[in-house]
């Protein structure tokens, strides 16, 4: 386990494949609400935990995709939302992943996440793609979903050059 100090009582630590990542499944739930879905990548890539006064407060979920990285998923437990925590980790899990020579970084989210498509291009990123029917009954995801009244359907992806 690697431990970096971000400010006074940030810290960005990373947790190994295996069972300890458990103890991130609720915050793993938060940014994909397929359990099949968060399942099948748990043990996958690079696990970064922000913690706050020893509290884990966020989590991204980095895995390798050819020649980048993608963010499998970025969460702040809800008490911690909207107070600059998730775009502060964002930043140094960036650093870190740039640090380690990576050139590009990718991220997809839903159609009707309105304020994670917000908070995504504040930080840098571009919308590069559309992938239409990703949150399918086939994937784990309810016929019914939405969010801020709009139907989710649809994966918009983005991306980063580091
Ligand atoms: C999305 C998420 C990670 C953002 O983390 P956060 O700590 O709440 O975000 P921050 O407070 O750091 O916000 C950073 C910026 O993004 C903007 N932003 C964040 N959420 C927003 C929302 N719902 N609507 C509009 N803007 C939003 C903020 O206004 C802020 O802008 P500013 O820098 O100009 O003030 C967090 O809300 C979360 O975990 N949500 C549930 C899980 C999820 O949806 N994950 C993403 C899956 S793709």
């Amino acid at each position: 386990m690697r431990r970096e100090a971000w400010g006074v009582d940030a810290v960005l630590e990373m947790v190994a494949a295996g069972a300890g990542r458990e103890a991130f499944l609720d915050l793993l739930l938060l940014a994909d609400e397929s359990e099949l879905q968060v399942r099948s990548y748990l043990n996958a890539g690079d696990l970064y935990v922000w913690r706050r006064g020893g509290d884990a407060v966020g989590i991204v979920l980095a895995i390798p995709d050819g020649d980048a990285v993608e963010l499998k998923a970025v969460a702040v437990a809800p008490a911690w939302q909207g107070r600059g925590v998730g775009s502060a980790m964002l930043r140094a899990v960036l650093d870190d992943l740039r640090g380690r020579g990576v050139r590009r970084v990718t991220v997809g989210t839903g159609n009707s996440g309105v304020g994670q498509l917000a908070f995504y291009q504040k930080v840098g990123f571009r919308l590069a793609s559309i992938e239409r029917d990703f949150f399918s009954p086939a994937r784990g995801y309810p016929a019914d979903l939405e969010e801020n009244g709009i139907p989710l359907r649809d994966m918009v992806w983005m991306d980063l050059e580091l």
